[in-house]
């Protein structure tokens, strides 16, 4: 039988098996995360905001939060006052714990790596941490979060390194910046994403932030 210590679920997300699996554990592991990744020292969520604080004002426009899960950067970026936010995952029971927090306008479920159920240019900004990941988001997710921001907006994500950036991210990002739909902005220094976690599961991140041209 599976346990549920802090390393094992770390572990199920990695190895989960099929986007079943994923969003079923991540289901299971939504009363706890915050919790857990808080005291991991989980990073992306504040360094994401931190890039919003830098390029985005408030007043802007809509902003998505795509694999939000349990609403991290909402509550951060309400605090900044960023009223205007939406959060999309592919986990019930990661989006019930968004919506309680009662920073997002709306939640919804729905998988990145699909067509979303947005229109073209449908917001100001996109953020998406911990998420564009090997087993989670795949780097064609990119495509449509750049065609829902619109033009002149931003797209901010984390990538962790260096697996996943050589997992086909690096190479999707270079594309979108060849055929002229984004051009890149900024980058964050790397740092360790959960510096506190079980030996052998944190990882080495990068913020970056770009603009949809
Ligand atoms: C590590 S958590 C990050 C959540 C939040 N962004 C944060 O930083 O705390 C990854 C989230 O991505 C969601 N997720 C993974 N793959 C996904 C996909 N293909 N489409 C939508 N959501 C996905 C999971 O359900 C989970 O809530």
């Amino acid at each position: 039988m599976r346990g549920n210590s802090d390393k094992d679920w770390l572990e199920r997300v990695y190895h989960a098996e099929g986007r079943d699996d994923l969003a079923r554990t991540y289901d299971e592991w939504a009363e706890d995360y915050d919790t857990d990744v808080i005291a991991y020292g989980y990073k992306n969520p504040a360094l994401v905001a931190a890039m919003v604080a830098r390029h985005v004002d408030p007043g802007d426009g809509v902003i998505l939060d795509a694999g939000a899960g349990t609403g991290i950067i909402g509550e951060v970026l309400s605090v900044l006052d960023y009223r205007e936010l939406v959060a999309v995952d592919m986990s019930d029971g990661m989006l019930a714990l968004a919506d309680k927090k009662g920073a997002y306008r709306e939640v919804r479920n729905m998988v990145l790596g699909e067509p979303l159920d947005f229109s073209d240019g449908a917001f100001a900004c996109v953020v998406c941490a911990g998420t564009l990941t090997v087993g989670h988001a795949p780097p064609e997710s990119l495509h449509e979060l750049v065609r829902v921001t619109r033009s002149g907006g931003f797209i901010i994500f984390t990538v962790s390194h260096p697996a996943n950036l050589d997992d086909g991210f690096k190479a999707t990002m270079d594309t979108l910046e060849a055929e002229g739909k984004w051009k890149s902005v900024d980058a964050s220094d790397e740092y360790l994403t959960l510096p506190n976690a079980p030996e052998g599961t944190s990882r080495v991140s990068r913020v970056y932030v770009y603009q949809a041209v």
